[in-house]
């Protein structure tokens, strides 16, 4: 399975976001991640879809936009008309989760369920069905530079499994929160594939050097998790 890295544009200069979009594509980047928030969801705020769209402008790689709202189905179509390729809702969002996925995929956007860290890896199974990505938390929504939760790893795990079993098994599991050199491997070697990275990356000398070194590290764990 193949290893895809994004950088989460949270962790760049707020001052500077498209420059910041621009270096995770120049560094190699499979994606860009965008993360928006509502106070209700979580504690904070933080972009829009006028984000989304100047991204949208600025890079050709894919934008995964994750929404932390109580309420994404009042926002899918603005996202989805700023230009995301993949959509992320929670499962622990206040509307139909099912009839929203399903709205997402119709749109011709990637539709994906997240998870919080305390929610059990099954609430997703009435779903899973119509997802392509499946997120896992492993910090608590909100901020980012968090630590990494490693109690949340034997549930990636069972993600995995559960992802695998459908018969059709290109769902991706992401991860999202505390990610870096040390804990990608972790994050792989439990089925992850898809790496989320803010403060790791946006943080690093160079940013290339860093994803191309994150990729290779999971490369070699996912490998020794299949054989
Ligand atoms: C957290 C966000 C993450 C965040 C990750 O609420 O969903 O995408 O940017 O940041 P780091 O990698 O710094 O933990
Ligand atoms: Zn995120």
């Amino acid at each position: 399975m193949e290893i895809k890295i994004l950088p989460s544009l949270l962790a760049a200069d707020i001052g500077h976001l498209a420059d910041g979009a621009k270096m995770a594509q120049d560094a190699g980047a499979d994606g860009l991640h965008i993360d928006i928030m509502d106070p209700h969801f979580v504690p904070n705020i933080s972009m829009g879809p006028a984000v989304v769209e100047m991204a949208k402008r600025v890079v050709d790689i894919p934008l995964s936009v994750h929404l932390m709202l109580s309420r994404p189905d009042q926002m899918i179509s603005n996202f989805v008309e700023a230009g995301a390729d993949s959509l992320l809702i929670h499962v622990e969002a206040e509307c139909d989760i099912a009839v929203e996925l399903e709205r997402i995929r119709e749109k011709g956007v990637r539709p994906g369920i997240t998870l919080n860290p305390e929610t059990p890896a099954e609430m997703i199974l009435p779903v899973i069905d119509r997802v392509d990505e499946i997120l896992c938390m492993t910090v608590h929504p909100g901020y980012g530079g968090q630590a990494f939760m490693s109690q949340v790893l034997p549930k990636i795990k069972q993600l995995r499994n559960f992802a695998d079993s459908r018969s059709s098994s290109q769902i991706d599991i992401l991860v999202d929160g505390g990610v870096d050199l040390q804990t990608a491997p972790l994050c792989a070697a439990n089925g992850a594939n898809v790496l989320i990275a803010g403060t790791s990356l946006y943080r690093a000398s160079d940013m290339a050097a860093d994803v191309a070194a994150m990729r290779e590290k999971a490369k070699q764990s996912l490998a020794t998790q299949t054989g």
